[in-house]
């Protein structure tokens, strides 16, 4: 089983809180995030930075694109990203049209979408999925557990790469043991540490100590 990547979310409301935090932890992942919120706040400049900083790692942008697939997703591209997410909802046609100008392109799974949209997304060329349990449903008191395992093993078994988000951190990385996960996804468990980096790095060792 292959080593799950470690992919750093950022969601700062400024650059340069941003910036300084990936300038520290970037070392330690494997993927860049130029998240939702910090892209609704600053724009594709958060992309641009990124690809600068590391013409080496994957770069995702996390737009969770609706509509007008092509444009976002090629915009996306120019400013230097190999990935980009779009939310569930979107139409096969914005898919397939993103998918068309990016190396790589995520389905991110929120609220209520079937089975049946699943195979859809397959058949459409989409190897990527994002099982994401979302920050309000979190707050709401939601908790990772089997029900999630579950859902992931079967969209592993359907095809797709699979990442997992949404309020993780070092203590839920072993839930997922035995199970193919793509990439973990961290935002807030690393962006919100006192040091950045020890704190990605626990993660990635985390992650080592039940995939090898
Ligand atoms: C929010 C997101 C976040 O990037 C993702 O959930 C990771 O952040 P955190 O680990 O802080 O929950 O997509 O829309």
């Amino acid at each position: 089983m292959n080593v799950p990547n470690l992919q750093i979310a950022l969601d700062q409301n400024t650059l340069e809180d941003a910036l300084g935090i990936v300038k520290q932890a970037g070392p330690a992942v494997d993927v860049v995030e130029a998240g939702t919120i910090l892209q609704l706040q600053v724009g594709n400049v958060a992309i641009k930075c990124l690809r600068k900083m590391f013409p080496d790692k994957i770069v995702v942008s996390d737009t969770k694109c609706a509509d007008a697939g092509g444009t976002v997703a090629r915009n996306s591209r120019e400013a230097g990203a190999d990935w980009m997410t779009v939310i569930c909802a979107a139409t096969i046609p914005t898919m397939k049209s993103a998918k068309k100008e990016l190396s790589d392109l995520q389905v991110e799974l929120y609220g209520d979408w079937t089975w049946e949209q699943a195979k859809a997304w397959r058949k459409a060329g989409i190897d990527q999925a994002v099982y994401h349990q979302s920050r309000d449903a979190l707050l709401a008191g939601e908790v990772w557990g089997p029900k999630d395992l579950k859902v992931v093993k079967q969209l592993i078994d359907l095809g797709f790469k699979v990442s997992v988000t949404g309020g993780l951190n070092v203590d839920t990385i072993k839930l997922f043991k035995g199970v193919p996960v793509f990439t973990f996804i961290a935002g807030r468990a690393i962006t919100g540490a006192d040091d950045p980096y020890i704190a990605a790095k626990k993660l990635k060792d985390e992650i080592k100590k039940y995939w090898n």
